[in-house]
């Protein structure tokens, strides 16, 4: 059997996968996420071993033959720090934390200008992403920076805290801004810059490449399982849903939201807010649109007008509304927004609201909100020039019958679901069962396929104009 983790955001999930693709046994824990200030958002890396070793715990209590191969995924860019002990030193900051402007500026100038870090680094620098965390600590928490030995990125750290080595691989090291896309290797001068050495950081090696064997403690009955590097959440999600040739493109609709597309060329955007990172693949890249709350915004808008439903019957009350929600338009900007508008101050926004209107609009509006922004993304990627041959949905919110229609009218693309959607989880279960020399080629099977209805994709086509307004009018105001 063949073992996959992801540590996400919402939860570390781990799932058992026989030689054939089937999924045999799965187990998720629920993680909780602090916010100390607005635009703040951190998690304890000790509470992602802690469920590491609760789901791994599980499934393989239902194990019926041994687990040969592990590796494992994980949210990307989140910092994690230890100290020379091997110990966390500090909460993590994660991807959607937004605290780092004024760090990001500090690189960028130091490096000579953002088009000169596009160059090198194949992305700008941006608030979610690594090393303006590093910078941000070194300013801010000098104690605790002093004390500082490694840097590294989550599911480095429970590789670490399985095996007891340091190690990343390319689709996660490209987004730290340290490590880049175009040339393979840590960037001298961003080091410099940052005043720390390369021995600070993980050694990078291929994702499917072993790091070893498990050695923790807690897991003596898996001492002959074999760890291999994984790979990023949404790398590993596109590779768990075939999308690994040039021009096959993904939706991802998690609690941040992403349009992948597969690449064969590193090439860097200027413009359009799109992230250029390596695939778990050698010689294979994607362009990403990223939106920081994709399901965030109905698990957020749930929590706070304390609606307490079932899902079946949030689907069933936003799918009795018509197209455009009864007026009520909503902007997901709840944690800033990277792609297209690259700003960390935008904020969500309820607009139109009336009397008239009852919860089933609001929910509806969230729906709408997302897949605008999605389709923001998408056609951020379009503009790059880079052919879309197919368009496959996975994540929480591709569950849905209601999201992925939406999110179809709004592309005017058929969108495919997949038999198997474990997302990250399956994408790294698939790196370890090829390790283990296991041919995949037929492990994705699609189930249907979502096709947009042409009246609905008109009528998008003019809320999202009021939606892009919207944003255009309010962007000065928010703090
Ligand atoms: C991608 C990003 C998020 C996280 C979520 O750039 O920040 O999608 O990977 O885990």
């Amino acid at each position: 059997l063949f073992a996959g983790i992801d540590v996400g955001t919402s939860s570390v999930k781990a799932i058992l996968v026989d030689n054939n693709g089937n999924i045999v046994a799965k187990k998720s824990v629920s993680l909780s996420l602090q916010t100390p200030r607005p635009g703040w958002s951190e998690q304890d890396p000790n509470e992602w071993w802690s469920a590491t070793v609760t789901v791994l715990k599980e499934v393989i209590a239902e194990a019926r033959e041994p687990i040969s191969t592990l590796a494992v995924s994980g949210q990307m860019h989140s910092l994690v720090v230890l100290d020379s002990s091997r110990r966390v030193l500090h909460p993590s900051i994660l991807w959607c934390d937004q605290r780092t402007k004024r760090q990001c500026e500090e690189l960028t100038d130091r490096y000579g200008g953002e088009e000169k870090v596009i160059k090198a680094l194949g992305n700008p620098i941006l608030t979610g992403f690594t090393a303006p965390k590093i910078l941000w600590m070194k300013e801010n928490e000098s104690e605790i920076y002093q004390r500082a030995r490694y840097f590294m990125l989550p599911k480095d750290f429970i590789i670490f805290k399985l095996t007891g080595s340091i190690t990343t691989e390319p689709s996660d090291a490209s987004g730290t801004s340290i490590y880049s896309p175009i040339s393979g290797k840590y960037d001298e001068k961003i080091l410099d810059i940052l005043g720390i050495d390369e021995r600070r950081l993980p050694a990078v090696i291929s994702s499917g490449e072993a790091v070893g064997k498990i050695n923790a403690m807690e897991f003596s009955e898996l001492s002959d399982t074999v760890v291999v590097q994984g790979g990023a959440d949404n790398a590993a999600a596109a590779y768990g849903c075939g999308v690994e040739t040039s021009g096959d493109t993904m939706v991802s609709l998690g609690t941040s939201g992403t349009v992948v597309t597969v690449l064969d060329k590193p090439v860097a955007d200027f413009k359009h807010g799109v992230h250029l990172f390596n695939h778990v693949k050698k010689n294979v890249f994607y362009h990403m649109a990223v939106i920081l709350s994709a399901t965030n915004s109905l698990n957020w808008t749930l929590k706070r007008f304390s609606i307490n439903m079932p899902f079946s019957e949030i689907e069933k009350m936003a799918s009795s509304k018509n197209v455009g929600a009864n007026g009520v338009i909503f902007l997901p900007y709840l944690n800033g927004e990277r792609t297209p508008h690259r700003n960390p101050s935008a904020r969500g926004v309820f607009f139109g609201l009336s009397s008239f209107n009852d919860t089933g609009d609001l929910l509806r509006a969230v729906y709408e909100g997302v897949a605008y922004a999605l389709r923001d993304g998408y056609e951020s990627i379009l503009k790059l020039g880079d052919q879309i041959n197919m368009v496959k949905i996975v994540g929480g919110g591709s569950k849905s019958k209601l999201w992925p229609q939406i999110i179809s009218d709004n592309f005017n693309k058929a969108i495919q679901r997949i038999s198997v959607d474990e997302g990250a989880a399956y994408g790294v279960a698939r790196l370890a069962a090829e390790s283990h020399g296991v041919n995949t080629s037929n492990w994705i099977k699609i189930t249907d396929s979502i096709k947009p209805y042409q009246e609905n994709a008109m009528r998008y086509n003019s809320f999202i104009e009021l939606y892009r307004k919207l944003y255009t009018s309010l962007k000065e105001r928010f703090q």
